[in-house]
């Protein structure tokens, strides 16, 4: 008798406070800055699990833009797509909050998000309020590209 193997399900789903640990140590493994995470951001975070976490996004600010930070996709799923659908279910949600255009800081995937439509434009033309936020002003370096799209 043959066995098939089947491919473990696929959730992308709004985080909670409760996922922060595991969050913390997917983007510290990536390395990405975790020293601003706190419970109260997970409301703008969401999470891909399959046989575990294997992706997060996340969305801070508020008003009509939103920074997209914490991206990454655990090694062992990369490759598949799933960074593009967490991009667009942080772009849905951004949306969905009222956003009008989101933007970023990258040291390390800057073709990925241009093949995405993000445009790379000057880190000081971001709005201000985005500008105040910690991983604006201390923690992703000035060499970091900073990166923006108007949503549909
Ligand atoms: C950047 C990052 C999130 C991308 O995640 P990913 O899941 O590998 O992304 P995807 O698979 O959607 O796309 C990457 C490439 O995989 C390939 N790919 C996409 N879908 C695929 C599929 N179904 N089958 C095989 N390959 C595929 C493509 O070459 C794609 O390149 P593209 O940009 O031309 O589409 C991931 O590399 C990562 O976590 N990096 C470390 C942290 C980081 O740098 N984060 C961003 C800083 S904010």
């Amino acid at each position: 008798m043959s066995r098939t193997r089947h491919k473990p399900t696929l959730l992308i789903r709004l985080a909670t406070a409760a996922d922060l640990p595991e969050i913390k140590t997917l983007l510290e493994t990536s390395l990405l800055p975790v020293a601003d995470l706190s419970d109260d951001l997970m409301a703008g975070f969401q999470l891909a699990e399959s046989d575990g976490l294997i992706g997060v996004v996340g969305l801070e600010g508020g008003g009509k833009a939103r920074l997209l930070r914490s991206m990454a996709v655990a090694e062992r799923a990369q490759g598949q797509g799933l960074g593009h659908r967490l991009l667009q279910a942080a772009e849905t949600l951004a949306s969905e909050q009222g956003a009008e255009t989101i933007y970023l800081l990258t040291t390390t995937a800057e073709p990925f998000f241009a093949r995405a439509g993000y445009l790379r434009v000057p880190r000081e033309s971001a709005p201000a309020g985005l500008k105040l936020l910690a991983e604006f002003s201390n923690l992703c370096p000035s060499t970091a590209a900073c990166m923006s799209k108007r949503l549909a």
